[in-house]
């Protein structure tokens, strides 16, 4: 018996393995229900009375290094595995590509920049609007036809998907003293049949400037500042009369076209320029709406398309290429913006 108990020391002492099945299938030979342990002690009361005591000394010591060396290695399993995982640390590491950023992020970050280098603060609010911000204090009487004008998504009768980002200049003048320079860029929801040159949804700067005595001269100067930034320094401008409901006098603003420097080609449908934005002087009932004195305070907003100064800027043709993320399309736009 004790020369049984020797060999399985001695056994035990020479086991070595790192695989966690064989290091679970020894544990199970000496220490498990039916292993080689039990099945001494079973033998105990075998052992004659001058023998146990010796005997169980042994029995203990066994026990105790088999439970040690499976400890012992299944520490040693774990750690080789954790350490490297079974790969090979050493393999040169896979070469990744890196983004670029979205034409329109870039595009609505470079109108920030060139806003913000004059003064213009950025202010944002939400998607989802009531009818006072997007139309009542914007001039917009109920009923009014001016609110076909933009095909509006509808939650309920009072509550729709902004269709322009004037509804966050409404926010920012209902909370704020004047002298106001902001731009509100974001997204806005129209409710229109999606082609080439319209979707239901895009992205809008609007522009905000309100102080004493600001003049019709002062928002021409701007846009014009704005233009040269964006499309160089030879670019024109030119302002058509228009109508909105929130501004008086109205203007669609226009720019020589870039591909032909204002000749004229089929791009400007041989007319030398494209449009690029509304503006406008602020409507004295707009201020007094948002609790401005009309009386001592004047301004002028204009809201552009994202989109559209994106197309412009880099020649694409269709609108719809800003949102199918197609990688060929991303890929040209890799830049520091
Ligand atoms: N809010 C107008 C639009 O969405 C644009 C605009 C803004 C026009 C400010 C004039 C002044 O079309």
């Amino acid at each position: 018996m004790l020369a049984k108990v020797e060999e399985l020391l001695k056994e035990v002492a020479g086991f070595k393995t790192s695989a966690p099945e064989e290091i679970e299938q020894f544990r199970i030979k000496l220490l498990g229900k039916k292993g080689e342990v039990t099945a001494l002690m079973a033998e105990f009361r075998n052992i004659p009375v001058e023998q146990k005591k010796e005997f169980g000394q042994k029995i203990n010591t066994l026990k105790q290094a088999a439970l040690e060396k499976v400890n012992e290695l299944k520490l040693a399993a774990v750690n080789t595995a954790s350490s490297n995982h079974g790969l090979d640390l050493t393999m040169s590491g896979q070469p990744f590509e890196l983004g670029a950023r979205h034409p329109l992020s870039v595009v609505r970050n470079e109108i920030i920049s060139i806003f913000n280098r004059i003064g213009f603060s950025v202010s944002e609010g939400p998607e989802i609007e009531d009818d006072w911000h997007n139309f009542t204090a914007l001039n917009f009487p109920k009923e009014h036809p001016a609110r076909d004008m933009q095909d509006t998504f509808f939650i309920d009768p009072e509550i729709a998907l902004r269709t322009h980002t004037s509804s966050v200049q409404v926010r920012v003048m209902e909370g704020t003293e004047p002298p106001i320079r902001t731009i509100s860029p974001g997204r806005v929801f129209r409710n229109e049949a999606i082609s080439a040159r319209a979707h239901c949804i895009f992205h809008q700067v609007e522009g905000l400037y309100i102080d004493k005595d600001v003049s019709f001269a002062d928002l021409k100067q701007t846009l014009l500042y704005f233009a040269k930034e964006m499309f160089g320094e030879k670019t024109k401008i030119r302002l058509r009369p228009s109508y909105f409901p929130f501004t008086e006098p109205s203007a669609e603003v226009d720019v020589s076209c870039q591909l032909c420097s204002g000749k004229g080609c089929n791009v400007c449908k041989h007319t030398g320029f494209l449009e690029i934005m509304g503006c406008g002087m602020v409507d004295p009932n707009v201020l007094e709406n948002c609790g401005i004195d009309s009386s001592v305070y004047s301004g002028f907003a204009f809201g552009m398309g994202i989109e559209r100064i994106a197309m412009l800027k880099y020649q694409v043709n269709d609108l719809r290429h800003f949102f199918e993320n197609d990688l060929r399309f991303l890929k040209q736009f890799k830049t520091a913006y």
